[in-house]
């Protein structure tokens, strides 16, 4: 049993799971909440906001501001700093009206 204050976050992290952001085949710890996956691969853009069209990402991180919303397995509105990404997760970024994003993509 490890002493450190990092040491429960450092055994949970353990093991590597696959998942698509957008379509692209992407690598994430398992137990990291989908945008701590985004962010360890570069990706800080989660969506645009729906009127002025400006980019939209982590903001608060506690699940409060509503800016980190992604679509996961065709669930809109999913908090991405507050659900853990899973093994083949197709997750998508909040582009506009969900529903005219998977009319124009065919997912
Ligand atoms: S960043 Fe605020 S709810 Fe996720």
């Amino acid at each position: 049993m490890g002493t450190s204050p990092n040491s429960i976050s450092e055994n949970y992290l353990e093991g590597e799971i696959s998942f698509y952001f957008n379509g692209k085949l992407l690598k994430a710890k398992q137990g990291q909440t989908i945008a701590a996956a985004l962010m360890a691969n570069g990706i800080k853009k989660l969506g645009v906001s729906r009127k002025l069209q400006q980019p939209r990402g982590l903001f608060c991180a506690n699940g409060r501001c509503c800016s980190c919303f992604v679509s996961v397995n065709e669930l809109d509105h999913v908090l991405s700093c507050m659900t853990l990404v899973e093994e083949g997760a197709n997750i998508y970024s909040n582009d506009g009206d969900p529903d005219v994003r998977r009319k124009a993509n065919g997912n």
